[in-house]
């Protein structure tokens, strides 16, 4: 049979299944492709499985989208703080975090803990045509976000076998989407996995599902493609039960999974600590937050909704709600959402067998790009079709013990969302300074000491006249955001740890970097 051939005959299969399904529209320039975009076509239609998108899409619009913006209004009347007694805090409960990071660590030690990494997203407001995970922000190392949190499960690792004396593992289950696949594994390849052991390193594969019109047929993008999207981070839990991962978690002994999104450069990758508290409360579901301080900032936020738990997103909250404010002046709902959650395998389990077919899918109303009947390729000024997705944190609302766990922004937040050239926030120069600043404090933490080109010590917190330059003395603003160059390989310290052989009542003259050769102080222009 030569390629013509092949292609006719899944034409035929499929075309049927289009008819019934009322997307023969999609076939629409079948008869004016070429071989290859044929094949790219049928292609897309191959991952689409219309009878089962249909319903979702039913489902999903069962209720008017005017009316579900009623319904989003009173979703704020209902919503209510996270209560106290399911918090625990790394400040207000220092105290205790030492045994809740024991415990953690013994957890990883028995190699019970997975980790999570949801990096199917398309970095649509970063703006790269690659996965966000292979980024340099520009760190003096030039490491991506992908080495970065390869080297702190590696030093995890290495501390919880040294600790409990004997080898452990950390799984990592990276979730891609059909975009994101292939470039995303050929580059752990490229870099040898960035030392870890390939098999446990676990790549599968969310699903995409078509953008529709309001009446339900498929949008195609151009003549011989369908305008096709991951189905949202909650996608998760139909690619963990179609690529059969919870079987998988289940045959390694995994109890606890953490699982969190590609672009915060600080993540604590299984933070022991926050497993640790976790366990220690019973919890079958956690979320790690920071204390959101900026009504308009995009975080979701954690609380409770007619007594259930969910997370309200940022484009679903309305400014009134996001506005309110407590007696003390902080906000009501300061529950920021961080993307990094704890599940223990039990619950995911449940939730991938029983839970997550029930959920409706989220609507966003888009301006969605197409290809009209005349062939003309139109860019549509309102929104014209919808996209569907899940949320990961949907499931929350199954939870039988939820608790939420605080950490400190300026320690484990700094997401990178848009471009430099965009606006001033979440930019890879914001994630690369929050990196540098947290490592410059770790250095100061553990006795080090900064010196300028004059050999003055630079102090913990610079004031306009010491120590630094006088073009950055002309400038406040740019003083208080330009940090100390200063970087420490997670190979050396996962969070700030057994620095002190390193630094302790030394003097540095940046740029800094400590790795697993040891100190390098380089000179500017070595830079
Ligand atoms: C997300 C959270 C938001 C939180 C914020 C913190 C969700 C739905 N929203 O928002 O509550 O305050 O992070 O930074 O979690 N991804 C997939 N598949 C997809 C879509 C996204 O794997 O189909 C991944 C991305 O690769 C990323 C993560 O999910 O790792 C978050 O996605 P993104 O679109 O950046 O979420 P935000 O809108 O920033």
């Amino acid at each position: 049979m030569d390629r013509d051939q092949e292609l006719a005959l899944a034409l035929a299969a499929q075309r049927e299944q289009l008819e019934r399904a009322g997307q023969a529209h999609l076939l629409r320039f079948w008869d004016e492709l070429n071989q290859a975009e044929r094949a790219e076509l049928l292609g897309d239609l191959s991952g689409c499985h219309f009878p089962e998108i249909m319903s979702f899409f039913d489902r999903a619009v069962s209720v008017p989208l005017p009316i579900q913006q009623q319904q989003q209004q009173q979703v704020d009347e209902q919503m209510e703080p996270v209560p106290k007694e399911v918090q625990g805090s790394v400040s207000r409960d220092w105290e205790r975090l030492p045994e809740w990071k024991a415990e953690g660590l013994f957890q990883i030690s028995e190699n019970k803990v997975a980790v999570l990494l949801l990096a199917g997203g398309q970095g649509t407001r970063l703006g790269v045509t690659y996965p966000k995970g292979m980024y340099n922000v520009g760190l003096l190392s030039r490491k991506t976000l992908f080495q970065i949190q390869a080297e702190r499960i590696l030093k995890l690792q290495q501390l919880a076998s040294e600790q409990f004396g004997h080898k452990c593992t950390i799984p990592w289950y990276i979730m891609t989407s059909s975009r994101t696949m292939e470039s995303t594994k050929e580059f752990f390849t490229l870099n040898g996995y960035f030392g870890l052991q390939e098999g446990n390193v676990i790549f599968f594969q969310q699903g995409m599902l078509p953008a529709m019109t309001f009446d339900g047929k498929a949008i195609l993008e151009g003549k011989s493609k369908i305008s096709l999207a991951p189905d949202g981070n909650g996608g998760l839990y139909r690619a963990l039960r179609n690529q059969k991962i919870v079987e998988d978690m289940e045959k390694r002994g995994i109890g606890f999974i953490h699982v969190y999104c590609v672009d915060n450069i600080l993540v604590k990758v299984a933070d022991p600590a926050f497993i640790g508290f976790c366990i220690k409360q019973q919890a079958d579901c956690g979320a790690k937050v920071v204390e959101k301080t900026n009504p308009t900032e995009a975080v979701g936020v954690v609380c409770k909704v007619n007594g259930l738990y969910q997370v309200v997103e940022y484009s679903e909250i309305t400014l009134v709600t996001a506005q309110r404010r407590n007696a003390d002046g902080r906000l009501t709902f300061n529950a920021g959402n961080i993307c990094n959650h704890f599940f223990t395998l039990q619950f995911l389990k449940n939730i991938v067998k029983d839970y997550e077919p029930k959920l409706r899918y989220h609507v966003a109303q888009k301006k969605i790009p197409y290809i009209d009947e005349n062939s003309q390729q139109i860019k549509p000024d309102s929104p014209n079709g919808i996209k569907l997705e899940k949320f990961v944190f949907d499931i929350f609302q199954f939870s039988k013990k939820f608790v939420v766990f605080e950490v400190l922004r300026e320690d484990e937040f700094s997401p990178l969302k848009n471009a430099d050239s965009q606006n001033g926030k979440d930019t890879p120069t914001t994630a690369r300074h929050a990196l540098m600043s947290l490592h410059h404090r770790w250095v100061l933490n553990a006795g080090g000491h900064f010196v300028d080109e004059n050999g003055t010590r630079i102090p913990a917190i610079p004031s306009s006249t010491t120590g630094m330059s006088e073009a950055i003395n002309n400038n406040l603003q740019e003083l208080a955001d330009v940090p100390i160059k200063c970087e420490i390989s997670p190979l050396v310290s996962y969070s700030g740890e057994d620095l002190d052989k390193y630094v302790a009542g030394r003097e540095f003259r940046p740029p800094l970097i400590i790795d697993e050769k040891g100190v390098q102080e380089l000179t500017a222009n070595g830079l």
